[in-house]
């Protein structure tokens, strides 16, 4: 790893903790006092940096569950290097569980974060994060609340293997699924393949939404470099863990927030860097709300222009052949930006001080099948996230074209149009359903205010009856998300809305849709003005709730062509101590 340089203002800044333990009178009593009770002495106390530890540890959240051990190695290296550690919980999302969707929860663990780090004597904090919302929640956080920061993502698992050959999180279980329904496989085989998949810990182990977070955040330049990669269960990284928590403390009360990091030109590598990972379409909005925490302007656009720049590179699913344990041992996202450098801004500066490209300077690929040299990629360029527009998304949608069926990108077919997933899915299996392989699937209501929540649902599962007729792929469009395990011809993120009275609520079953990829188009075939009359019949569904966390959500969340933040949280605030109860 690069040597890490000193931060600019090391030795002589203020620390914010001083506003707390460095009283002499009854308030600074208080705080420390309480801490003594934890057997911390008064050493603690002498204006060494106190660094908070962030952790997402849940046993709801399975991905996460390894990180009170990192937690440890981070607080080795933090009083290794002079540091006060103090860790403490944040709420955390796991995929798994959280119903209706994890993503109704991002903005409020963003939340949690940004007020914890601004209201507790922290100096700086290292965030521990693992599975999909954990990381960009924290990224988010972090940027609002403006304190320096540091990421420790968990690591993916180890490869699945099932009958000799590796298996992928997320991909092969939509695969095997497919295969089950198509009884193509036995429910014995496919239960055998749900305890070979996971072997360890760590997350997903495909270029799904963690991992591409996880390496996006090191593009970013808030992570160490290689910390994206090494498998979670590899003993590297608790040596890693230790660096982390030593950086943060170099880091504490000098002016390398996570706003002078994430510019627009970290932005930037961080979208290319995206296309050639052939990364999660879930980047995009994870992004656009990061930028829109620190005033970074950042467009949908930007993600198809800079991402066009490059071709696929590494061979990993769910759009090639691999898992992050050989994009590890490949050389990780270290050798791939120095593949890279001159694709990249060099004017960036990351945690540790240096900027992202001389972090990663001599950075060697020891395999050449996961990571392609950029005269054999995977997939060429322009062949990453396209932005689509047209009557149908007059502010967007997208589609992760090296995901998709190359013959669909250009195709016009019939709408079958549902106003709600479970519409579909009580179909789903009828053998009689009026639907072909050229039929454009439509469900509505999938979106940020919508479902609510935008979930993971736009890879619709195909209609038993084209199954059983040998097809695999099909036309799908939604308001919704897909996991960034997936694959399909699947047009996501559609803007507005449908709940919101975007074009798609307007569709009707056996409308004309026609999606032109390479046009970066997607419209219905019908006249404005039968659009405007049926606009003029359009009823808003009703609020999903009336109390609670979910109404605020509905309230205010942004659409996903803005990053689907909440209105009032976009932004940042001081990172100053705030005033005192006395
Ligand atoms: Fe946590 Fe996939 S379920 S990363
Ligand atoms: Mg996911």
């Amino acid at each position: 790893m690069a040597a890490l340089e000193p931060t600019p203002a090391d030795s002589e800044a203020p620390l914010r903790s001083r506003a707390w333990f460095g009283d002499g009178g009854k308030n600074g009593f208080i705080s420390r006092h309480h801490l003594r009770a934890m057997g911390r002495g008064g050493h603690n106390f002498d204006g060494r940096p106190v660094i908070g530890i962030c952790n997402t540890f849940s046993e709801l959240t399975p991905c996460n569950g390894h990180l009170q051990l990192i937690a440890d190695a981070v607080k080795r290296g933090v009083l290794q290097a002079g540091g006060f550690p103090l860790e403490f919980p944040a709420m955390s999302l796991g995929e798994p569980f959280l119903r209706p969707t994890s993503m109704l929860y991002r903005n409020l663990a963003a939340m949690e974060i940004e007020e914890q780090i601004r209201a507790n004597p922290l100096d700086a904090v290292v965030l521990l994060t693992g599975c999909d919302k954990t990381t960009p929640a924290a990224l988010m956080g972090a940027a609002s609340a403006g304190v320096p920061a540091i990421v420790f993502t968990g690591g993916p698992m180890l490869n699945g293997r099932f009958h000799g050959r590796n298996v992928g999180s997320g991909t092969d279980i939509w695969r095997m699924t497919e295969e089950l329904r198509a009884g193509t496989i036995t429910q014995e085989e496919f239960t055998e393949f749900e305890s070979s998949l996971n072997r360890s810990a760590g997350h997903c182990m495909t270029m799904g939404t963690a991992s591409t977070m996880a390496c996006l955040t090191e593009a970013l330049g808030m992570m160490l470099p290689g910390g994206s990669g090494l498998p979670a269960v590899d003993a590297r990284r608790g040596t890693l863990a230790e660096e982390t928590g030593a950086r943060a403390v170099a880091l504490a009360g000098g002016d390398l927030t996570p706003g002078r990091i994430m510019t627009r030109a970290a932005f930037e590598n961080a979208i290319r860097i995206n296309a050639a990972i052939g990364g999660s379409t879930n980047a995009v909005v994870h992004l656009l709300a990061i930028a829109g925490r620190l005033g970074v302007p950042l467009a949908l656009d930007d993600f198809d222009r800079l991402g066009a720049e490059l071709p696929l590179l590494i061979d990993l699913m769910p759009s090639g052949r691999f898992l992050m344990e050989e994009f590890a041992y490949a050389g990780g996202l270290p050798a791939l930006v120095n593949d890279l450098r001159d694709r990249l801004h060099h004017d960036t500066v990351t945690v540790t001080g240096r900027g992202l490209v001389d972090n990663c300077e001599g950075a060697q690929v020891h395999d050449r099948e996961v990571i392609r040299p950029m005269d054999r990629p995977v997939q060429p360029a322009g062949t990453g996230t396209a932005v689509l527009r047209g009557n149908l998304a007059p502010n967007g949608a997208v589609i992760k074209q090296s995901a998709a069926g190359p013959k669909l990108l250009s195709h016009t077919g019939p709408a079958l149009v549902f106003d709600s997933l479970e519409d579909y899915l009580a179909v789903a299996e009828d053998p009689d359903l009026d639907v072909t392989a050229d039929t454009v699937l439509i469900v509505r209501n999938t979106g940020p205010k919508g479902y609510p929540g935008m979930p993971e649902v736009g890879n619709l599962q195909l209609p038993k009856k084209l199954l059983d007729a040998g097809v695999r792929d099909m036309v799908r469009i939604s308001d919704a998300r897909m996991s960034g395990t997936a694959f399909g011809t699947c047009v996501l993120h559609v803007a507005p809305e449908a709940a919101v009275g975007g074009p798609l609520a307007l569709v009707r079953t056996g409308d004309d849709v026609r999606l032109d990829v390479p046009a970066r188009r997607l419209d219905v075939l019908v006249e404005d003005a039968e659009l405007e009359r049926r606009r003029s019949e359009w009823q808003p569904p009703a609020p999903p709730a009336d109390r609670g966390w979910t109404y605020l959500y509905t309230q205010h969340v942004t659409q996903a062509d803005t990053g689907v933040d909440l209105d009032f949280l976009v932004g940042a605030s001081d990172s100053a101590p705030p005033r005192q109860a006395f």
